[in-house]
């Protein structure tokens, strides 16, 4: 049982929570997730990342944003409620060393994620650039936590209702071609569609990028096959191979086709899962 410690909402699909989970908060590095289940362990379990961790207060921090059913019901509690079964820390700490010019890219709810690499990246020496997107202001997040530990902070909107009216690929690309700010490592965490055109805009000038992939995960300890992805002309599984890999590598057209396998069946609202039913 994980306590509720704290609950915010950030914009008006994005919720945080503090969450007590003593032993995941000592042993969490960035670039990891845990598997919430809000039950039992009859309930769907959903993978989110660590945004967040204290190791001596024994909390993490989640952010999530309101999808579909589960993220739903967890949006509904409140503090001091208690959530069933949070597992973790899991998947492969993200590589942080001093690259000397570092960029960040998050998109939508992606910039949850980029927050504990930009912090890992910035004590690690780095000169770090973050690049925010969204669609339009209301629905950024972490803007102050952002400023308060990037070197330079870029905010992209669809609408240009706060920061540049563009698309994250516009600065991305700007700072490629800049002699003095030309990034010695990159990452991107967003849509996989973000992912996919960051790629393909640092891929000319040899910029490296990682990029955070967020597939269907079912049990998330590499038994079930359900996160497979193909990077370069192997399959990995994304829940203990990753979730961050070489972004030159993904096949990110065959990821987003299987993430829309179990979208209908999500949206019916009498679809009730058949394990662990006696009869
Ligand atoms: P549903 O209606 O079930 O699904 C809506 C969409 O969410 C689906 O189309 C699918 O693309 C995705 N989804 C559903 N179930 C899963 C699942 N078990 N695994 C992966 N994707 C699923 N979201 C955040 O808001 N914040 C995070 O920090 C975050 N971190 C993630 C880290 C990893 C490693 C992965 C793989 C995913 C992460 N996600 C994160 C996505 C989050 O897991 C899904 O949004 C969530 O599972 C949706 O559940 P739902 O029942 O509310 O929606
Ligand atoms: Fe089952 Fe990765 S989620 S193998
Ligand atoms: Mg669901």
């Amino acid at each position: 049982m994980h306590k509720i410690i704290e609950k915010r909402q950030l914009s008006e699909t994005v919720y945080l929570m503090r969450l007590e989970a003593p032993h995941i908060a000592r042993e969490r590095r960035a670039g990891q997730f845990v598997i919430v289940q809000l039950d039992n362990s009859f309930s769907e379990r959903i993978p989110l990342t660590i945004a967040d961790a204290h190791s001596e207060e024994g909390w993490i921090t989640i952010i999530f944003q309101t999808v579909g059913k589960t993220t739903k019901l967890m949006a509904a509690l409140q503090e001091g409620d208690v959530i069933g079964n949070v597992l973790g820390p899991l998947g492969q700490p993200t590589h942080i060393e001093n690259f000397g010019k570092a960029v960040c890219v998050g998109g939508g709810i992606g910039v949850a994620p980029m927050y504990p690499i930009v912090q890992a990246l910035k004590q690690a020496g780095n000169h770090v650039t973050v690049i925010m997107g969204a669609r339009n202001k209301d629905l950024l997040i972490l803007e102050d936590e952002m400023r308060a530990v990037a070197d330079e902070l870029i905010i992209c909107t669809d609408d240009g209702s706060v920061g540049r009216k563009a698309l994250v690929t516009e600065p991305l690309k700007e700072l490629c071609e800049s002699s003095a700010l030309k990034p010695d490592f990159s990452v991107a965490i967003g849509p996989p569609i973000m992912m996919k055109f960051c790629v393909e805009t640092v891929r000319p000038y040899d910029v490296p990028m990682q990029v955070s992939l967020n597939t269907i995960m079912i049990d998330g300890t590499g038994m079930c096959g359900g996160c497979r992805v193909t990077i370069g002309d192997t399959t990995k599984f994304v829940c203990v191979d990753g979730p961050e890999f070489d972004g030159y590598l993904v096949d990110f057209d065959n990821m987003m086709k299987r993430l829309g396998t179990f979208r209908k069946r999500e949206q019916e609202d009498d679809h009730a899962c058949k394990i662990g039913r006696s009869s």
